[in-house]
């Protein structure tokens, strides 16, 4: 039995190796955890299981029979990460590159099965060279099982992807399915095509981090979500996601513990509006003063910055958070920010989480770019998505609710259980200056002080439409609030909305314009 002890812990400790301790220590002097040891890290304190460690690869195309190591390139198991079950692959780019090919995809497949058969997130470290080019098909076949697998899960499980290394061609396909994307700043790219590539067909220099580093896909594609400045606090930044989401779409949003007073009034709210329409103001500090212990948690922090979103908790319970940001093009809507505001949505009505709408917007930013880049089917999307959306839905105005945006900003029409209106809203459907110089064009131009009528006529508009007694009297509005009194009424209404139970029809699905 010793023997056997013994050559068991031999086989560990070959297994938890890798491709070996030179590759380990080359990984080291990058700034890069191993694969194991980022699990180790990411997980509560001895909570893995290692699943399928011993799985080879069986191919022996161009040599690769001499190149066999335990676990074929990826560590996969579960873990609790502040005490929630989580399956869990990470891919080793000491064997092989991190490279898929048929068995290293099948231990992904099985984490992947596991974790939708038993209701838990699915993180995935990646950093991998793609697709295992001497298995040939059986490699493309394993990301296609992949893809298949995310697709089903979408929706079921939450999803997580960490780049944490390369992320090339059909590779980046997975992560793109998956909920949110997190990269390690400097030290991760996700591209469809290499450089090299571009180069030879669009004769076009690109560096690696220009193509596909953290920046250029948190600021401009937004394909990642969050950034982190090592991979430590990448990790770090999951764990405190994972506490914000459900473990599946049958669980309610998690609700913790908190000392923060739900009657807590916030004076600084009566003042964060300022008196000039037309000047911008702080919507994330308006946020934390609301919000349960000034704390929420930024999703793309850094795309399409005129609208914000992001997870908060209000009574404990998670909510999603979305708002528009006067501080950049004055909140209006633009592509960018439906692509981001929709997902989000999507996300928290998938998985049960209420959501909070702090509306600010002006309407949609104009520009040929914009009609030429979609605006109308991706605006389209937030339309979709906050109406098909059965989770609790309360609004709040602040100020500017103007047109198209009005009515796509978590509106009444679109079911939005609680409007709140700030004294300071403003709803209407254009604002004063293009509304009277619309109705009154003739007027005006024909006046002998056109500029003195202009005004009186601006006057006489915002005082019928940039209050919100107007919208209220129609019951648009279900009450105008003191700032102050934000974060009680919103806690109130979410209590008040604990048993809400509705149901879109049965449908095999919606074909939310893509
Ligand atoms: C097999 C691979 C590999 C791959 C890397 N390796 N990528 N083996 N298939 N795709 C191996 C290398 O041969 C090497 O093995 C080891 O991994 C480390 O690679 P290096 O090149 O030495 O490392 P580095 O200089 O850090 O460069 C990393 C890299 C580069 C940028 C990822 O390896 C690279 O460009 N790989 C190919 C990336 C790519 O084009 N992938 C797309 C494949 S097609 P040894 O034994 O020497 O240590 C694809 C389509 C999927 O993914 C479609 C799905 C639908």
């Amino acid at each position: 039995m010793k023997d056997k002890i013994k050559s068991l812990q031999k086989l560990r400790e070959e297994r938890d190796i890798g491709g070996g301790i030179d590759r380990i220590n080359k990984r080291h002097t990058q700034g890069k955890m191993a694969a194991r040891e980022r699990i180790e890290y990411f997980f509560d304190p001895d909570t893995f299981v290692e699943l399928q460690g011993y799985i080879k690869h069986r191919s022996s195309n161009f040599g690769l029979e001499k190149k066999k190591f335990f676990g074929d390139g990826v560590v996969t198991g579960f873990g609790k990460v502040n005490d929630k079950l989580v399956y869990i692959y990470s891919q080793d780019f000491t064997v092989l590159g991190g490279s898929l090919g048929e068995m290293h995809a099948k231990k992904i497949l099985n984490v992947m099965d596991l974790a939708l058969k038993v209701g838990a997130p699915m993180v995935g470290i990646n950093d991998s060279g793609g697709a295992r080019i001497q298995e040939g098909i059986n490699s493309l076949a394993g990301y296609g099982d992949i893809f298949y697998r995310n697709t089903i899960s979408s929706g079921v499980i939450p999803q997580i992807s960490v780049i944490m290394g390369p992320c090339a061609g059909g590779a980046v396909y997975s992560p793109g399915i998956t909920d949110f994307v997190f990269m390690v700043n400097n030290a991760s790219y996700m591209f469809v095509t290499g450089p090299e590539v571009i180069k030879a067909v669009n004769k076009e220099e690109v560096t690696f981090e220009a193509l596909g580093g953290a920046e250029s896909h948190s600021t401009i594609s937004g394909v990642a979500h969050f950034v982190g400045s090592d991979e430590k606090n990448t990790l770090d930044m999951v764990k405190e996601l994972l506490g914000y989401i459900p473990s599946s779409n049958i669980e309610e949003s998690p609700v913790t513990e908190t000392n923060d007073p739900f009657d807590r009034m916030e004076d600084d709210l009566n003042e964060i509006v300022p008196v000039n329409p037309n000047k911008p103001y702080d919507m994330k500090k308006l946020i934390t003063l609301v919000v349960d212990d000034y704390k929420y948690f930024e999703v793309h922090q850094n795309y399409a910055k005129n609208l914000i979103v992001g997870f908060a908790r209000l009574g404990g319970k998670t909510v999603g958070i979305v708002a528009n940001n006067p501080d950049i093009y004055a909140g209006t809507l633009d592509v960018s920010a439906s692509l981001k505001g929709s997902r989000f949505i999507r996300f928290c009505d998938a998985f049960n989480i209420p959501l909070i709408s702090f509306v600010d917007v002006p309407g949609f930013l104009p520009g040929k770019d914009q009609e030429e880049l979609g605006i109308i089917k991706h605006g389209a999307k937030m339309l979709y998505a906050y109406s098909e959306a059965t989770v609790p839905k309360l609004t709040v105005i602040t100020r500017k609710s103007y047109g198209g945006a009005y009515i796509v900003m978590s509106s009444k029409h679109l079911g939005a259980d609680i409007v709140y209106a700030w004294p300071t809203a403003e709803i209407a459907v254009m604002g004063p200056q293009g509304a009277i110089n619309i109705i009154f064009k003739k007027d005006i131009s024909g006046a002998k002080q056109p500029e003195t009528l202009r005004e009186r006529l601006i006057q006489e508009y915002k005082e019928k439409f940039a209050n919100p007694k107007t919208p209220a009297s129609f019951g648009y509005i279900d009450d105008i609030i003191m700032p102050t009194e934000t974060r009680p009424l919103l806690i109130k209404a979410l209590e008040s909305l604990e048993n809400k139970n509705i149901k879109n029809p049965p449908k095999k699905h919606g074909n939310i314009p893509l």
